[in-house]
């Protein structure tokens, strides 16, 4: 026991991302779009749900398989009660090097924020599709206003907790005409936008290619407006490509996981709220790891389990269909039910 694990490409296991819930009060079309998401959509029952002893108990032992990074995401993790305290029981295990929130920000207050910073969460990625109040309420389609999300990062801000990244998913025709809009409003500040390709997860977002803008594109218009330059990664295997304004006026990044995918580096798994082990974002079915739990697994078997899942993961999805240029025909779990 107590040994790292790397998949048949080599690849080890670093960064577990830990969706808390199904449910999200956004209807972003590339995500959960209204059609499908309606008022008669199932969401996971309660009691499916894993608890927080039972998280913080798999995170321990995912430790040992060797991951350092912990993201919390959802559907909307900020609907889940309480997760302040999930976050301090988290930062208590040994060997956990960083604690990440990805959330739409619509529910974070001051006093959200600081009792999570104070729990130890060490920062937050938000997601923020257009500046632009039409535009952003057209991505949500729900009438969020854009002011309330820069409260919630105004807030995330105060809190302390830093870097603060916005990630604007960019859909060509949709929103792609926001993006120096968006670029603008955040220069000059210390928080790093994203702009990520559009991704073909799941089975009902209605993806196409012509959707996608490539990320070439995007940095060829902003730099057009304000210079860029590459910047080191900060990791190996990081997801985002670093550039900053050659003015000095700050960070952003570029993620382009269709037209230049990212499998090689890939050392993310994903457990779904109800309690299964996903080894890839594409994946069509997840590993019942909770019902390892609730059977009164040791941590020596769960961590047995868990390695032999990782030992023979061989995913790739991305790199697979770049060669394809369309999706690839299998049933995909959603992006709401896996986390982002
Ligand atoms: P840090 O570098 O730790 O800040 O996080 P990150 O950029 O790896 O995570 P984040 O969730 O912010 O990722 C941003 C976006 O990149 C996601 O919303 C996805 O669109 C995409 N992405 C992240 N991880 C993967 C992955 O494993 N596969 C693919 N295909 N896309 C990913
Ligand atoms: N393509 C790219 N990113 C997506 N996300 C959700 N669906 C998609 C998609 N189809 C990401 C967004 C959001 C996070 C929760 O998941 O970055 O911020
Ligand atoms: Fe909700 Fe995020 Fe999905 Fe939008 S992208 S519907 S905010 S989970
Ligand atoms: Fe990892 Fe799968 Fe994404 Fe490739 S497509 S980077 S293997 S999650």
């Amino acid at each position: 026991m107590s040994a790292p694990v790397s998949d048949q490409l080599n690849r080890p296991l670093r960064d577990l991302r830990i969706s808390l819930t199904d449910r999200c009060n956004f209807r972003c079309g590339y995500c959960m779009p209204k059609a499908l998401f309606g008022t008669n959509h199932a969401f996971m029952p309660r009691a499916e749900l894993l608890t927080f002893e039972e998280i913080t108990r798999l995170a321990g032992v995912f430790t040992q398989l060797g991951v350092r990074k912990l993201r919390l995401t959802g559907g909307e993790p900020l609907i889940r009660r309480d997760i302040d305290k999930l976050v301090a029981m988290l930062a208590a295990i040994d060997d956990i090097d960083d604690i990440s929130l990805t959330t739409n920000a619509s529910l974070l207050s001051l006093e959200k924020a600081q009792a999570l910073k104070a729990a130890g969460l060490n920062r937050i990625t938000v997601s923020l599709d257009g500046i632009d109040e039409a535009t952003f309420q057209t991505m949500n389609d729900v009438g969020f206003p854009v002011g309330k999300v820069l409260n919630g990062i105004a807030n995330a801000e105060r809190a302390g907790l830093a870097p603060i990244k916005i990630n604007m998913v960019v859909q060509r025709g949709v929103n792609d005409h926001d993006i120096i809009n968006m670029a603008n409003h955040f220069r000059g500040t210390d928080h790093i936008v994203r702009f990520i390709e559009y991704m073909d997860v799941g089975n009902s977002n209605g993806w196409r290619l012509d959707q996608v803008m490539p990320s070439k594109e995007v940095a060829t218009l902003i730099d057009a407006h304000w210079p860029i330059e590459p910047v080191s990664p900060n990791y190996l295997g990081e997801v985002a490509k670093r550039y900053r304004y050659t003015d000095g006026r700050g960070e952003i990044g570029l993620i382009s996981s269709v037209s230049q995918p990212f499998c090689g580096d890939c050392s993310r798994a994903r457990l779904s709220a109800e309690g299964k082990l996903f080894t890839c974002l594409f994946a069509s079915d997840g590993h019942p790891v909770r019902d390892e739990l609730r059977r009164g697994a040791s941590d020596v078997a769960l961590y047995d389990y868990l390695a032999g899942i990782w030992q023979k993961r061989s995913d790739r999805y991305s790199q697979i269909r770049s060669h394809q240029t369309k999706p690839i025909n299998t049933q995909k779990i959603e992006m709401s039910y896996i986390g982002g």
